[in-house]
């Protein structure tokens, strides 16, 4: 049970203090400070500001709809990726591995919107090395204010006095409340911190996004309540060589899992509107082990190559390796297809990879894994150009995926189709479907 701690407030403004004041440092009021018992874990406590009415309860009809304003953020990538630009209010968590492009993201967006003003609090670089990304970029970020103050108390007593329209912190490691115990980026810290911002975000309207790094495990690094008190989290993954995938792991505004795609060029982050195209870039339909599919990444479909490589094991336990796709599914196809075509991969290692980085949970990808292994296996290409689409089931029947004619579009217009349906509209199991694509 988490102990209870006491906090003031003013009644007037919301500012918070870990001590009793006879003036409100944020709105100047006198004697208006209050007390109120939170345990840490709750995070929150009564609204008292009815300066601002966010306190009373108001009829839901009587709510504007106008309170979910988006602002586009000069990405349609990104936008896309908020479920339509960016919620006014809202508050948003970016993260990604250190040097992925979170900074230069974010700094691109506050640059375009370039009537808003923007606070942009440093804990990660100085202000001039801020200077010379947006040189870098082009930008001149005349509504772009830096900060280097990272102490959240002192932080939020500015924000108060001046709010601006987007706050970004970089990063919420860096940022501490000097009130509290543990050191900066410790769960605590990150924790009550978020907390001082979320009450910003609802009670001032301060649109606020927090920059995080993610953790070796892939976690977003400290604690996971950082997912639940924010509205939106939106991830980079990906490898980072090539393309830069950007996800929404959560989304109190729009479709969770949607996907964009960026290019870092010397002058930042530029959309890659057609990611199938990039995808497919190397693709050469005349080596063996290699076979083209479409994965639905949230709303938008994607043609992707699977590649297998399937080798005599030298020693030991043969070894099973999937890159981009759960390495558990690929064991059980490889079952599948042992047992129900037939072929045998007891004696030999087995490496499936998805081209470009993509990680892909969509089990539409099963029947391209199946046939990219069958064509190692065999080492016979496929023919060129097909796309396999479908879920495999374990008496090797092949299964409907949903939105089959949005993917086969997607694959007509990156200039891949047969001139058929898929090969699993016509055939419903696998071992006929190997058999007519390696004819003897
Ligand atoms: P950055 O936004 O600093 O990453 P993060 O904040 O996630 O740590 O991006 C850093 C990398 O991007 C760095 O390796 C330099 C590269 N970069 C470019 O290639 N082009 C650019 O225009 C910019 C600004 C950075
Ligand atoms: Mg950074």
């Amino acid at each position: 049970m988490a102990k209870a701690r006491t906090i003031h407030y003013c009644a007037a403004c919301g500012y918070e203090s870990p001590k009793w004041l006879g003036q409100c440092p944020a709105c100047q009021a006198w004697n208006s400070f209050a007390e109120h018992k939170e345990t840490p874990a709750s995070g929150h406590r009564a609204s008292a500001g009815s300066k601002t009415g966010g306190d009373r309860p108001r009829r839901l009809s009587d709510v504007g709809t106008d309170e979910a304003v988006r602002w586009a953020t000069g990405s349609a990538e990104l936008d896309r990726v908020l479920g339509g630009g960016l919620v006014r209010g809202s508050l948003t968590l970016l993260g990604g591995d250190p040097g992925i492009g979170k900074s230069t993201l974010a700094l691109q967006m506050a640059a375009f919107l370039g009537d808003r003003k923007v606070w942009y609090v440093s804990g990660e670089e100085s202000a001039s090395q801020i200077r010379q990304r947006a040189e870098r970029l082009g930008i001149d970020a005349a509504n772009v204010w830096v900060t280097p103050q990272t102490e959240v108390t002192a932080l939020a007593a500015l924000l108060e006095a001046e709010p601006p329209d987007l706050l970004l912190i970089d990063s919420i490691q860096t940022v501490y409340r000097g009130d509290l115990e543990p050191l900066p980026g410790s769960v605590t810290q990150i924790r009550e911190s978020a907390a001082v911002f979320q009450r910003l975000a609802k009670q001032r309207g301060i649109t606020t996004v927090l920059i995080g790094h993610v953790t070796k495990d892939g976690d977003l690094a400290g604690p996971r309540v950082l997912e639940h008190m924010v509205d939106t989290v939106v991830q980079f993954d990906g490898d980072g060589r090539t393309y830069r995938l950007l996800r929404s792991l959560k989304n109190r505004f729009g479709a969770s899992g949607e996907i964009g795609v960026f290019r870092m060029e010397t002058d930042g982050l530029k959309d890659v509107s057609q990611p199938s195209d990039v995808f497919l870039a190397d693709y050469d339909g005349s080596v063996s082990g290699t076979a083209l599919s479409v994965v639905l990444e949230g709303t938008r479909p994607i043609v992707i190559e699977v590649q297998a490589l399937v080798v005599p094991a030298t020693y030991g336990t043969p070894q099973r390796t999937a890159t981009g796709y759960d390495a558990a599914r690929v064991r059980m196809l490889l079952a599948v297809l042992e047992q129900r075509v037939k072929l045998a991969y007891a004696n030999r290692d087995v490496f499936v990879n998805v081209a470009g980085g993509l990680k892909t949970t969509d089990t539409a990808l099963d029947l391209a894994v199946c046939m990219a292994l069958a064509s190692a296996w065999l080492d016979r290409p496929l023919p060129a150009g097909r796309v396999f689409v479908g879920e495999v089931g374990l008496g090797g029947e092949i299964r409907a995926v949903p939105l089959l004619e949005r993917r086969l579009a997607e694959a007509a217009r990156a200039g891949y189709h047969d001139g058929s349906t898929p090969a699993s509209a016509r055939i419903k199991d696998l071992p006929a479907l190997v058999r007519s694509s390696f004819p003897t």
